[in-house]
């Protein structure tokens, strides 16, 4: 069982708001100008990964606290619990084991006593004498003909962790192409359709629970439209496999369970893109780069699992986003890759982190008292600057910024990577120092303003600084270094669920809708008007049904 201990009753909590009113009048030049260590004491190295954490508005003092605030709430029992594979996902009653997919070595993972690791190989085995086959055009359509294009039909968990890797990667890309349909607005599904043709198109039904909306409407206009092509119903297992827990649906739809990659209740949605979720990564870059980002994910839990928490990137990221939110009251949390690869990294976040930590009751199940999950978001550098980032500079609101730049380009075209980086080093440098009214005056004075003019436009353009971002060099993005990262990002998360005294691993809150749009669809289906709602929903529903 994970601890129940409430992070505002701990002793550093009280010291942490003693110490906050002493660091936040406290500019981070002038901590950097304070300690002449600050890089080379707030930065760690692992692998091919830079964290820079030194511009934060942190001290020794605030490190020492935060850690103390993991140690009180017994961060380090939970990390044993979720490694052992102890039901913490208590409110299912399921074990958190995303971190067995990507296991190496010979030690087994333990669910109920059951070592997971042989059912974990065996799918992964199948993965790849599977995507060997279809890569290869060994596989053949109905008509013979090889496969060209791949069709990954899935939402959420299934969908978003793919589809961030495989645009990430796509420098490792074979010839398939590979498409992504979730939305259960037909546009998504008749546009991707419009692009493939029925004999050499291979469709992956990625679900979890094989019962989600969307994913099923998809799935069964994708069969229809190849039985309308003029294949045979006993043609669809050419064109058909499932990625899914739920062996007796996936035989209901009409998809072999030879052709179902399977994967467990102990595997989360939003962490599931290491499981056969992941064979459309697979197909898109080959086994042998899927197996190094897996390796490269391996290495962060090693690194998770086994690192003082004061050298533990995921436990410093989870604390800083904890000192900011819980102190500062800052609300978002922008994650801001500087790799146009990367363009679906805050997104795919966005579930990760928000499905998990959005939550208002604890896990005493009473509602709590203080700040849990952050809103995520973000885009990439540097369109960013050019859209947001004047908020983040001169905005009313702390918006802690996580940067994300790799060292070395795919494309090292001309100056172009050096253009990016410049920019990746300036913001964060930017937001930490702003600018002086001096520097302002300065620079007005220099372009031949008047002094009227100078006194007018002064204030407009002074920044103030101090706003605090991380940042994460890479040297390249890699199918290795992406695992990583996203693995130490995972376990950010994780680490915040602990503290905040919260369940991560379920995700109730999203039930509620799915509900009532299941009432809804019935009243739908004819032209009677509906009087059985509240005043606004049955005047959006009679309109919608006088317009449609
Ligand atoms: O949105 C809720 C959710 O349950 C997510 O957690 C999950 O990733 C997604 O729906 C898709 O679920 P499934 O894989 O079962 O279709």
């Amino acid at each position: 069982m994970l601890p129940r201990i409430n992070l505002t009753a701990t002793q550093a909590y009280k010291y942490l708001s003693n110490h906050y009113i002493d660091i936040a009048p406290k500019h981070l030049k002038e901590l950097f100008e304070e300690d002449k260590d600050r890089f080379e004491k707030f930065s760690i190295a692992f692998d091919n990964l830079l964290f820079d954490y030194s511009k934060n508005r942190i001290d020794d003092t605030t490190k020492a606290l935060l850690l103390q605030l993991a140690r009180e709430c017994k961060l380090d029992e939970a990390i044993n619990a979720l490694f052992s594979g102890e039901a913490i996902n208590e409110t299912e009653g399921r074990a958190v084991l995303h971190t067995a997919l990507r296991h190496q070595g010979p030690n087994p993972v333990l669910v109920d006593g059951k070592d997971v690791m042989p059912e974990v190989r065996a799918v992964l085995a199948n993965m790849r004498r599977f995507s060997e086959n279809v890569i290869s055009g060994a596989w053949k359509g109905h008509t013979d003909k090889p496969i060209t294009d791949v069709v990954n039909i899935g939402i959420g968990g299934s969908d978003l962790g793919p589809v961030m890797v495989t645009e990430a990667l796509r420098p490792f890309k074979n010839h398939l192409n590979i498409h992504f349909v979730s939305n259960v607005d037909g546009t998504h599904i008749a546009e991707a359709l419009k692009r493939v043709n029925p004999e050499t198109t291979l469709f992956l039904i990625a679900s979890k629970t094989f019962t989600t909306q969307e994913t099923m409407a998809n799935a069964h206009t994708a069969r229809q439209w190849l039985l309308e092509s003029g294949a045979a119903e006993s043609d669809v297992a050419k064109h058909f496999v499932a990625l899914s827990t739920n062996a007796k649906a996936v035989a209901d739809f009409g998809i072999d369970t030879e052709n179902m990659f399977e994967f467990w209740d102990w595997v989360g949605g939003r962490y599931s893109l290491w499981s056969a979720i992941g064979l459309s990564i697979v197909l898109s870059i080959g086994y042998e780069n899927f197996d190094q980002l897996l390796q490269g994910a391996n290495a962060a839990d090693d690194h998770f699992h086994h690192t003082p928490f004061e050298e533990n990137i995921p436990v410093i990221m989870a604390l800083l986003g904890i000192w900011y939110n819980n102190f500062f009251d800052s609300e978002t949390q922008a994650i801001l890759p500087y790799d146009q690869y990367l363009h679906r990294f805050a997104a795919y976040f966005q579930q990760g982190d928000m499905e998990s930590n959005g939550k208002y009751v604890d896990r005493t199940g009473a509602p709590v008292d203080y700040q849990t999950g952050p809103i995520i978001w973000g885009e990439p550098g540097t369109n960013g600057q050019h859209a947001f980032y004047q908020l983040i500079h001169q905005g009313t609101k702390l918006i802690p910024c996580d940067f994300i730049a790799p060292a070395q380009s795919h494309n090292p075209i001309g100056e172009h990577h050096t253009l990016l980086l410049s920019n990746f080093f300036a913001q964060t440098e930017a937001l930490m120092n702003g600018k002086e009214e001096d520097e302002v005056v300065a620079e007005l004075k220099a372009s031949g303003k008047s002094d009227e003019e100078i006194s007018r436009l002064k204030t407009f353009k002074v920044f103030e600084g101090n706003r605090p971002s991380n940042s994460f060099l890479i040297k390249k993005i890699t199918p290795y270094t992406l695992g990583s990262l996203i693995a130490l990002y995972e376990h950010k998360i994780f680490v915040q669920g602990i503290i905040w005294n919260i369940f991560s691993f379920d995700q109730w809150g999203v039930e509620l809708g799915k509900q009532l749009a299941g009432k809804i669809l019935p009243e739908l289906r004819n032209n009677e008007p509906v009087s059985t709602h509240d005043a606004s929903t049955n005047g959006l529903i009679n309109r919608y049904k006088a317009w449609r």
